[in-house]
């Protein structure tokens, strides 16, 4: 589906493809994908919205995505080529999931695995997706205070920034990580115990949410102005 600005100029609008990886419509992923979708219109982008589950978008690698490595001109499955057209007509990506054991769900790593394929994303002399800014906003279940939280923003900083988008020569790349998605907070005791909290009710969950919105926000607003700075 794609949403179009009607204040913007369609002729110059920049096109941000913000693509959600979460299988429920009402899940708190899909409503701060939605929050980041109408701050980027608000700042003129076209919005191409890409909803992985919604869009029935196969992560299985197939034989005709595998790359050819001798021939450059090769053509991939239609899905995939399809995908690729919108990677190229797009120049910021924004991607929204939640953490699922440290990492982007399968949905969204088979979506790059697929899409930012050999021959197209990488293994070109000039890249083809460079000049493109990515945010990568991964909601987790962890408490904020934990202290996996550093450990697990920097491994997401490696694979997606440096493993994947600098990789693919993307000018900028950043990991907005959003702990204290779950309303039950839980963590290990030393014997390995599950230990969870009551849930968040009244006022006191609404302002836990209301400051996960405000920092999913801030990346967003980060993410606009070093956007305004030339590269
Ligand atoms: C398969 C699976 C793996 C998960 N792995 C992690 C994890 O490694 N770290 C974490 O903090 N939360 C983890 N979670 C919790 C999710 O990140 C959390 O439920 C989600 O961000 C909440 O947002 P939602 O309501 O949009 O699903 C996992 C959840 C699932 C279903």
């Amino acid at each position: 589906m794609q949403q179009h600005n009607p204040t913007a100029d369609t002729a110059t609008a920049r096109t941000a493809l913000v693509v959600v990886a979460h299988p429920r419509p009402d899940s708190l992923t899909a409503h701060i994908a939605g929050l980041a979708t109408r701050r980027l219109t608000a700042a003129g982008y076209r919005i191409d919205l890409l909803d992985l589950h919604a869009e029935n978008f196969d992560p299985r690698m197939t034989a005709a995505d595998l790359p050819e490595w001798g021939n450059r001109e090769k053509t991939y499955s239609p899905e995939v080529e399809n995908q690729m057209r919108r990677v190229l007509a797009a120049d910021v990506i924004v991607a929204v999931f939640p953490v699922y054991w440290m990492q982007v769900p399968a949905i969204l790593k088979g979506w790059i695995d697929r899409v930012w394929n050999y021959g197209f994303a990488y293994g070109r002399s000039k890249p083809r997706l460079a000049g493109k800014r990515m945010l990568w906003l991964g909601l987790a279940g962890v408490a904020d205070d934990d202290p996996i939280v550093e450990p697990m923003q920097q491994a997401l900083s490696t694979q997606l920034d440096d493993g994947i988008a600098y990789y693919c020569g993307l000018t900028r790349s950043t990991v907005g990580l959003l702990p204290g998605a779950e309303e039950k907070r839980q963590r290990l005791d030393a014997a390995g115990n599950l230990l969870l909290d009551e849930a968040l009710t009244g006022a006191v969950r609404e302002a836990h949410y209301a400051a996960l919105e405000n920092r999913a926000l801030g990346f967003v607003e980060d993410f606009l102005a070093a956007d305004r700075v030339p590269a």
